[in-house]
């Protein structure tokens, strides 16, 4: 990456995706001038060690990017529409988590290791999708360069904290709460503005964001419009059911797809995803091998198993992809989208 360091902002440090870009910032031991930590006023004033430095957490406000290069939003949607475009009027390139931009067609929606071309584009702002595509699109991306693809069907079985750090704490609450024969709480989940909410701990929940008017949910249809737009690939079919388990981390998929190509066996499905970026392949029934959540849990890579082919459709084949969330569903897929500015000079 060369000498130069880079200014950079979070805003929503305080946060569970913001906590996370700060350790992988540090990791990588990625080249930073200043760093400026932002959140709402609830933890402003409060004092925050990264690496050997005690850095101040401040309100995120319009004029606070001044002289920033590369600034991270994970603080809601609500906060990115506001703060997003004052910063890039302020210089800096907005790397955001949230749903505000990702479907806008001037703002690049990039997972590295499928579209980093896309970035050429940008205009300040880059998305990065919601966690659940990102996993999806890292794994099926080989199979689609090799074979083509033309349907995909998935499930998702996903964990507490792609809620925030609130769900987490629920989930702890109501398992303790559970286990003393006491009445649950629920207060956030499956989602906190919404009318109802149901207890998570020892529960599926197959409801994640809210209800659109075509019956499927707000997760469900990013899914999908999402993963068209990575691929740059209207013609995709693809259908999703998105559920909440009682899991802190790492969320799991099971995948149905339907290759373009005729005859393509399970061996040659395993090579390319073995030989694919950002993938690790665990798959041997013989030996009880494939993913867990557990297992992947704080690692970078997105994990395949179960792989196998379709009893009735000969171009249909079958598989469960594990990521965490938080790591490349979330803050190591956008610091990665940094250092792919980086390394373009984008930036
Ligand atoms: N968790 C995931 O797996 C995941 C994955 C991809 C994307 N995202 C997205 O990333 C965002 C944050 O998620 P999270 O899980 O980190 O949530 P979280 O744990 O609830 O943290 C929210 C962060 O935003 C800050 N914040 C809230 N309101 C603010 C305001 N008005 N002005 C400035 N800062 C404000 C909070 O600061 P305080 O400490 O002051 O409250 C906190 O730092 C969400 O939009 C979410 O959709 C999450």
């Amino acid at each position: 990456m060369g000498n130069k360091v880079f200014n950079i902002a979070i805003v929503g440090a305080t946060g569970a995706v913001g906590q996370k870009i700060m350790d992988i910032l540090q990791e990588k031991d990625f080249p930073i001038g200043t760093l400026k930590l932002l959140s709402s006023e609830r933890s402003a004033g409060k004092k925050i060690i990264w690496n050997d430095r005690e850095i101040t957490v401040e309100v995120a406000k319009s004029d606070s990017f001044s002289g920033i290069d590369i600034a991270f939003f994970s603080a809601g949607g609500e906060v990115s529409r506001k703060l997003a475009p004052e910063a890039v009027k302020q210089g800096a390139i907005v790397i955001d988590n949230t749903s505000a931009y990702r479907m806008n067609k001037n703002v690049p929606l990039i997972v590295p290791e499928v579209n980093s071309d896309h970035l050429n584009n940008h205009q300040g702002i880059i998305a990065n999708p919601n966690c659940s595509t990102i996993q999806m699109a890292v794994a099926l991306k080989p199979i689609k360069e090799a074979f083509g693809l033309n349907r995909i069907v998935v499930s998702t079985y996903q964990a507490v904290s792609g809620a925030g750090r609130q769900a987490e704490k629920e989930l702890e609450t109501q398992t303790k709460q559970y286990i003393q024969e006491e009445e649950m709480v629920a207060e956030t989940l499956p989602v906190r503005s919404d009318e109802k909410h149901f207890p998570i701990a020892f529960n599926a929940l197959p409801q994640i964001d809210v209800f659109e008017e075509n019956g499927f949910t707000a997760e469900e249809m990013k899914m999908i419009q999402e993963t068209k737009k990575i691929f740059n690939d209207q013609t995709m079919s693809i259908a999703a059911t998105c559920v909440r388990l009682p899991i802190v981390t790492s969320h799991s998929e099971s995948i149905y797809i339907e290759t373009d190509q005729e005859k393509v066996s399970v061996a040659q499905i395993r090579e390319v995803l073995e030989k694919a970026e950002g993938v690790v392949l665990q798959d041997d029934p013989s030996t009880q091998t494939y993913p867990t959540p557990l297992d992947a849990t704080n690692k970078e890579p997105i994990f395949v198993g179960r792989v196998r082919k379709d009893l009735d459709n000969e171009q249909g084949f079958h598989m469960w992809v594990v990521g965490d969330n938080l790591m490349k569903g979330a803050a190591l897929n956008t610091v990665q989208i940094a250092q792919s500015l980086i390394e373009n000079k984008l930036v």
